[in-house]
């Protein structure tokens, strides 16, 4: 489930050493045109020191990732549940050369974000867990949302097998309660007028996060390899939150590795 702070991340299934049909999620990541919301940056000394203005709200450092990520994962067995991987397990797996080059990879990508004070996860996701279909609002990490934090906070966020993240650019994005027929759901569900104790049930149960994507709008995908820094709807934010998704779990597909701060 989301926390007060929010972590989340779509894509698609991806063929593994298949070199003469590289899956979209492994080519270098380029921003979509129009999309001044992200900006592309050349090192983790960049991601972590860019401040968010002028509208961008979304940082990416492109990687192409060297290992075979997905042994990790294979390693691991049958996964029921979220499991966190901390240094230690990983050292643990048995692993070919390409599997030791991921775990390599694995291991700095956790230590340079501690060395940041920052507190990232390696997690093993099979699915996350969904809200039941009769609210007005999902609040799950399958629906768009913003991370949320009460003092200055982003997310960090790489994903590294099956599928990644999906952005929606701000100007593309809703916020559901601002869609008369889901207020309206809303209102009647809160049982009150549209007042400041409105504004408090929306926010005590995180509907104010949700957005749906304007008719027409395109999903940008955050690709596999790249590690991304995404604001979050705290209150001094200069720029709008980065709104996203997580991927949706497809029946059959293996757990997804995700790293996230
Ligand atoms: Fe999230």
């Amino acid at each position: 489930m989301p926390k007060k702070t929010r972590k989340s991340s779509r894509g698609l299934p991806y063929r593994r050493n298949s070199k003469s049909n590289p899956c979209p999620m492994h080519r270098p990541f380029t921003p979509p045109p129009d999309h001044a919301c992200i900006k592309v940056v050349a090192s983790f000394e960049e991601l972590v020191s860019t401040p968010f203005s002028n509208g961008v709200n979304a940082l990416c450092w492109p990687r192409t990732l060297a290992g075979d990520f997905q042994e990790i994962v294979d390693r691991l067995g049958v996964i029921e549940e979220i499991t966190s991987l901390d240094e230690d397990d990983l050292r643990a797996l048995t692993l070919s050369p390409a599997g030791q080059i991921a775990r390599a990879t694995l291991i700095e990508d956790l230590r340079r974000l501690r060395d940041h004070e920052l507190q990232p996860e390696l997690n093993c996701i099979p699915a996350y867990p969904r809200d039941d279909a009769s609210g007005p609002v999902p609040t799950d990490v399958y629906s768009f949302h913003a991370d949320s934090a009460n003092v200055m906070a982003d997310t960090f966020l790489c994903s590294y097998t099956v599928s990644s993240s999906e952005g929606l650019r701000p100007e593309d994005a809703v916020r559901c309660g601002d869609v008369p027929e889901t207020r309206a759901k809303l209102l009647a569900l809160y049982g009150g007028a549209d007042d400041d104790g409105f504004k408090v049930f929306l926010n005590e149960n995180f509907y104010d996060l949700h957005y749906v994507a304007k008719s027409g709008a395109q999903p940008y995908g955050f690709g596999l390899g790249n590690m991304w820094r995404i604001t979050t709807d705290w209150p001094g934010r200069v720029v709008p939150p980065c709104v996203h998704r997580a991927p949706a779990t497809l029946p059959g597909q293996p757990p997804r590795l995700l790293l996230i701060s």
